[in-house]
């Protein structure tokens, strides 16, 4: 392949260099078009052809289902690891060795207390409050109690910054849940391990003693990895573009929460199990969603399906849909939704609109089920997104300051007015 591009405008040719990276993308660099064509630009809205960075931090292949952090699969992972060493692996680029490891650990547990006065602003919410705008508000928050911001060129710094919102981010979730339930804050427990002391906070009551169920263990720390990283995502561009401005770390994450509030992004796994109850309530009627899905007219989307890049399933979906039937099996829960979810995953993937367009079950379809049977509320689980994709948020922060990438700010083509002068009110 020749390394450089030709664009013909007005008849006259200019060339600009191929860029190909270590999986033989490729993309045309076009740093210098503007320049060199006097103003032109081009134009991409959604950026469903247009790269915003180079990255080494997650590849992954839309046509052939491929997910890989920092070249180790998703399956892999989801397998062999666990959340705090897939964490490590991605904010810092290789799997930690066990003095790393347990270093890391330990750090992340010194950290694990949240300022008292948090709860003052935890307080002030209503109970009615979504869970997400209460955490990205909380999480913005944490910069008025740790206000220095990060100093990107010292490892050190930047690794204190890195421990000390996973160490406090999980409390944060944890308080989010149980403003929602009325239940006193938990300050978890030093002698527990990662996930086990979230599934603490998040669930013991104040007047028995906790007992860890080792399914719930795993299931949350695989879906936590699972959810980890997705390269330049919605939520994970936010989080980019925010820290661009040389904004701090919390306050980038802030926005990235946000982002992934919307429906058509994580919020999807809410609206996924609130779709798959309304057809339990519809008599188990999956047909009129479909053709709901399907009629132009009806902005109703099968929540759950299609994806921006995966054009065949997506990895992850594959691994939840079976982790769901493990753990629902293993708690001895009988749930008609997952039956649902199967049954309108088989008509969809059988029905030429969704086959026509590759729609396919995404990582949202399925991990609500397991959400559900884990005792995690509806509302709540575009907050465990938020705790699986912080790795990958700090991730992409850290890549995005290390690689002093320029302040993010997109160019536009004008279709409003052209100019005319002003009019006095009295002759409008
Ligand atoms: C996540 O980007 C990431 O990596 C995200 C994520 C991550 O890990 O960070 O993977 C997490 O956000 C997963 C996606 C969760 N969202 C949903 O499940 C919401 C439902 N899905 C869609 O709204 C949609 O599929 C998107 C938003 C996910 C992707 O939309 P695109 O790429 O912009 O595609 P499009 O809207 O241009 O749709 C192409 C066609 C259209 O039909 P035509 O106009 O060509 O006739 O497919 C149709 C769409 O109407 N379509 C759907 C559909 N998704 C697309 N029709 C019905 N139901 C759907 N779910």
């Amino acid at each position: 392949m020749a390394n450089t591009a030709s664009i013909e405008i007005e008849g006259k040719k200019y060339d600009f260099p191929l860029v190909k990276g270590t999986e033989n993308e490729v993309a045309i660099d076009i740093t210098k078009l503007r320049g060199s064509t006097g103003g032109v630009i081009t134009i991409d809205p959604g950026y469903k052809n247009t790269g915003s960075c180079e990255s080494a931090i997650t590849f992954l292949d839309g046509e052939k289902g491929i997910l890989r952090y920092r070249g180790y699969s998703i399956e892999e992972l989801a397998e062999k690891a666990d959340f705090l060493e897939v964490a490590y692996l991605l904010i810092f680029g290789d799997l930690p060795t066990k003095e790393q490891s347990e270093k890391f650990h330990n750090d992340i547990k010194a950290e694990a207390v949240v300022d008292e006065d948090v709860h003052k602003i935890l307080d002030a919410f209503p109970k009615s409050a979504h869970p997400m705008g209460v955490l990205s508000s909380l999480t913005a928050a944490l910069t008025a109690f740790n206000p220095s911001s990060v100093d990107v060129s010292s490892e050190e710094d930047m690794y204190k910054s890195v421990v000390r919102i996973l160490g406090k981010f999980p409390v944060l979730v944890a308080w989010t849940m149980r403003k929602k339930s009325g239940l006193p804050l938990d300050y978890g427990n030093k002698n527990l391990g990662y996930v086990e002391n979230i599934l603490k906070m998040m669930f013991k009551v104040p007047n028995e003693e906790y007992t860890q169920n080792p399914i719930l263990v795993n299931a949350l720390d695989k879906l936590l990895i699972l959810h980890a990283d997705h390269e330049q995502n919605c939520s994970t561009s936010t989080v980019r573009i925010t820290g661009s401005s040389h904004a701090g770390l919390f306050v980038s994450l802030a926005a990235g929460i946000s982002a992934l509030w919307g429906p058509l992004h994580g919020g999807a796994n809410q609206a996924v199990l609130e779709m798959l109850e309304a057809i339990k309530t519809d008599g188990g009627d999956t047909k009129k969603y479909m053709a709901k899905a399907k009629d132009k007219n009806d902005p109703f989307r099968l929540m759950g399906f299609g994806h921006r890049v995966y054009k065949n399933f997506d990895p992850r979906a594959k691994i939840i849909k079976k982790a769901a039937d493990e753990v629902l099996g293993d708690l001895g829960v009988e749930d008609p939704i997952l039956g649902i979810a199967k049954g309108l995953e088989k008509e969809a993937l059988e029905d030429q609109y969704f086959v026509d367009r590759k729609l396919y079950p995404n990582v949202d379809f399925y991990s609500g089920i397991i959400y559900r049977a884990m005792g995690i509320p509806t509302d709540m689980f575009t907050v465990m997104f938020a705790l699986g994709r912080l790795p990958g948020w700090i991730a992409h922060w850290r890549e995005m300051r290390l690689r002093k990438e320029p302040i993010g700010r997109p160019r536009q083509i004008y279709i409003g007015a052209t100019e005319r002068k002003f009019v006095p009110m009295e002759e409008r």
